[in-house]
């Protein structure tokens, strides 16, 4: 077994305190690492404000909460698709006018193997428009009230960042000449990973040291995200797969992004998740990052090209 800077056991939620007081924003709630995240940050005491796209849904997860944990958990939704621009400008909005504090933001939600290349409304290839630009705008937009409160970014990203072309394709951000799900899924994750290390460098010249961002993976985990995005053959092999002891669970996939958020003192350099064999399983800790991950030059023009394609100046 693997001994991480936790111990053998790996960081676990044991290691959170109380978090009364504490307000966590968090995206993609309704099922899968999003959903246990909010319910072991409900059950220690903070209040969620859970930014999710299907209202019904997010009543539903309401309801559960409450069913398991108590009545009178705060939590509550802004309704939210990463998937238009305009709707994540119109929930940051309601996050600034309703949300006095943040101490971090939690960017889980995600899609992944979309079959077929297909554009969110603002014309961006989807899984690099829910999971690059949706996020990119998202935590731009909350990162005023996030410094307000020395909060933290916390980003869900995927070992995926280690497949596909393991660098940005920026004269085809569609994928116009090349769609694969799986290279575009790793595309966007490695985007959303360095986007990260870049907000920490910028961060950093600004003498910000006041907020942290944080960058994590849930190993394997068994969620609905092949279920709800991905092809039918995907599906197929990722149902099998679920219940291999390759896979664990949903609850164990949310540890890494919930020590990000909770954990004092956290490496911001790190990139944390289960450390077992191929990083799917196993006690949380740091795990190795691959040096294209912190390519510089296409970390600063990623975040220029983010800039620019999500009409965004971010006032660090
Ligand atoms: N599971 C794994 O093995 C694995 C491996 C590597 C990385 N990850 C990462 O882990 C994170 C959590 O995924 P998961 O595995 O827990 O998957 P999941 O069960 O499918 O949960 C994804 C969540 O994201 C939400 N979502 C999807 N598209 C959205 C949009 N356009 N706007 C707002 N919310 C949206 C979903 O909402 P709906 O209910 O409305 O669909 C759902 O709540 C993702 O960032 C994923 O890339 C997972």
């Amino acid at each position: 077994m693997n001994t991480t800077q936790f111990g053998k056991q790996g960081w676990t939620p044991d290691r959170i305190g109380s978090l009364k007081g504490k307000t966590y924003v968090i995206t993609g709630t309704t099922s899968g690492t999003g959903f246990e995240a909010a319910r072991i940050l409900l059950s220690k005491g903070a209040k969620v404000v859970m930014l999710n796209r299907n209202t019904k849904k997010s009543e539903d997860t309401i309801t559960a909460l409450k069913q398991e944990l108590d009545n009178d958990i705060d939590v509550s939704n802004i309704q939210m698709d990463l998937a238009a621009q305009d709707s994540v400008r119109k929930a940051a909005e309601e996050v600034l006018k309703t949300v006095p504090q943040i101490d971090a933001l939690l960017l889980n939600a995600a899609i992944a193997q979309v079959p077929k290349q297909t554009f969110t409304v603002d014309g961006f290839e989807s899984q690099m428009g829910v999971n690059h630009y949706g996020n990119f705008l998202l935590q731009g937009l909350l990162y005023p009230r996030i410094e307000e409160s020395n909060g933290r970014i916390v980003t869900v990203g995927s070992m995926g960042y280690n497949l596909g072309i393991k660098t940005v394709q920026f004269d085809d951000m569609n994928w116009d000449k090349n769609y694969s799900p799986n290279s575009v899924y790793s595309q966007s994750k490695l985007a959303q990973i360095m986007t990260v290390y870049e907000l920490q460098d910028r961060l950093k010249k600004a003498g910000k040291t006041n907020v942290k961002a944080y960058a994590c993976h849930p190993g394997a985990s068994r969620t609905s995200l092949i279920k709800t995005s991905g092809g039918l053959m995907t599906r197929f092999v990722w149902q099998l797969m679920k219940w291999s002891p390759f896979v664990q669970s949903a609850e164990k996939g949310a540890y890494p992004e919930l020590m990000c958020a909770t954990e004092p003192d956290l490496d911001q350099s790190g990139f944390y998740g289960p450390t077992g064999r191929n990083y799917w399983t196993g006690p949380v800790g740091e795990c190795k990052l691959e040096p294209h991950a912190k390519d510089k030059p296409v970390m600063e023009r990623l975040w220029e090209v983010s800039e620019k394609t999500t009409n965004l100046k971010w006032n660090i």
